[in-house]
C-alpha cells in the first residue's frame, strides 16, 4: 500500500468566534475577534493522521477561492497527498463556530463544494482506493458519495466511518464499518426507533449498534473516555484528563489516529487508547488542524 490512510470527506474554512455564552433566538451577543482556521471533518482527519506520521491522502472538493487555498496549504504543510483534492464547482465549505469558555463548540456548516463531491468523483479515484490500507469517511458529503466509497474499497482494506452529522444509514454502509465511531447523540440517530426505551448504559447502546451490522463499534463519551465493542465483547477505554481550551476537531483527530493504528495492526483496544491521547492533546490548543499533535507530543503526554 502507498497510503496508510485515505480520507474521503469535507474541507471547510472554520470561522471561529469566542463567546461568553451563546445567544438565544432573537438575541445578539458580542464575541471575540474572528479567527479563520482550516477545518472540516475530512480535512481534519487527514491532517491529524499525517502529523502522527501516517502516509495519508485526502479525497475532497474545495472551491477555487481563498478558503480553498487555505485548506490546500494546510494539507500540504502537514504532508498530506492532495492529488485527490478537486477544485471548483462551488465555494469552499464554511463552518460558523462559537467556542465558549469551557472549550465546547457549536457549529453550523454550509457544505458548498463538499456537497459537490459526487459518486463519479469517487469512481474516478479508483487508484487511490487500491493504494490505501484504511479508508475513512464522515457525513459532511452526500450520502450517495459515501455509498460509492464503500463500493470502491479494495478487497483487503478497512473502512472506518464517523457518521457526523448523523443520519440513518443504509445497511450496505453499516456492514462495511470496522469500526463505526459515534458519540452518544450520533448513536441515537443511527439507532432510530431502536433507541426508544433503551437504558442509559453505553454498553447496551454498543450492543444494539453492533446488531445493525458493523463489524465493530466505538462510542466516544467525552470526559468519560470511550467504549469499544466487537464480537469479542465490550471494553471501556479510560479518558486522558486535560484542561480543555477548544474541543473543535478533537473527535476527528481521535478517528484518524484510531484508523491509522488499526491499519498498523493494533487491536481495537490499543488503537482507541492511543486515539484518546491524540484527542486529549488536541483539546488543549485552539482550532482544529492547528491543534493536532505529532507522535512525539503524544508520547510526551
Ligand atoms: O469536527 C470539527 C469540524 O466540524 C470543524 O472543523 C468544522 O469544519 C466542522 O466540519
Ligand atoms: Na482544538
Amino acid at each position: 500500500y502507498d497510503y496508510d490512510l485515505l480520507v474521503v470527506g469535507s474541507a471547510n474554512a472554520d470561522l471561529v468566534i469566542g463567546v461568553e455564552r451563546r445567544p438565544g433566538a432573537g438575541e445578539t451577543v458580542l464575541g471575540s475577534d474572528l479567527v479563520t482556521h482550516p477545518g472540516g471533518k475530512g480535512a481534519n482527519q487527514a491532517v491529524a493522521a499525517a502529523r502522527l506520521g501516517a502516509r495519508t491522502a485526502l479525497l475532497a472538493r474545495v472551491g477555487d477561492d481563498a478558503h480553498g487555498r487555505l485548506l490546500l496549504d494546510s494539507q500540504r504543510a502537514a504532508g498530506v497527498d492532495t492529488v485527490g483534492v478537486l477544485v471548483g464547482g462551488a465555494p469552499t465549505g464554511v463552518a460558523l463556530i462559537t467556542v465558549d469558555p469551557s472549550g465546547d463548540n457549536s457549529i453550523v456548516v454550509s457544505p458548498g463544494a463538499n456537497g459537490r463531491l459526487t459518486p463519479e468523483d469517487v469512481a474516478a479515484a479508483g487508484s487511490l482506493f487500491h493504494a490505501s490500507r484504511v479508508v475513512s469517511a464522515q457525513l459532511e458529503i452526500p450520502l450517495e458519495t459515501v455509498e460509492e466509497v464503500v463500493r470502491s474499497l479494495a478487497p483487503d482494506s478497512r473502512f472506518v466511518l464517523n457518521p457526523s452529522p448523523p443520519r440513518r444509514l443504509p445497511a450496505e454502509v453499516l456492514a462495511a464499518c470496522d469500526p463505526l465511531i459515534v458519540n452518544e447523540h450520533e448513536a441515537k440517530v443511527i439507532l432510530g426507533e431502536g433507541a426508544a426505551g433503551v437504558s442509559d448504559e453505553p454498553a447496551d447502546w454498543a450492543r444494539l449498534l453492533l446488531a445493525k451490522g458493523p463489524r465493530s463499534v466505538v462510542i466516544t463519551l467525552g470526559a468519560e473516555g470511550s467504549l469499544v465493542a466487537s464480537g469479542e465483547g465490550v471494553t471501556r477505554i479510560a479518558a486522558v484528563a486535560v484542561d480543555a481550551v477548544d474541543t473543535t476537531g478533537a473527535g476527528d483527530a481521535f478517528t484518524a489516529a484510531l484508523a491509522w493504528r488499526l491499519g498498523a495492526g493494533a487491536s481495537l483496544e490499543e488503537a482507541a487508547a492511543y486515539a484518546s491521547r491524540v484527542g486529549a492533546a488536541a483539546v488543549t490548543r485552539r482550532g482544529a488542524q492547528d491543534s493536532f499533535p505529532t507522535a512525539e507530543e503524544v508520547g510526551a503526554l
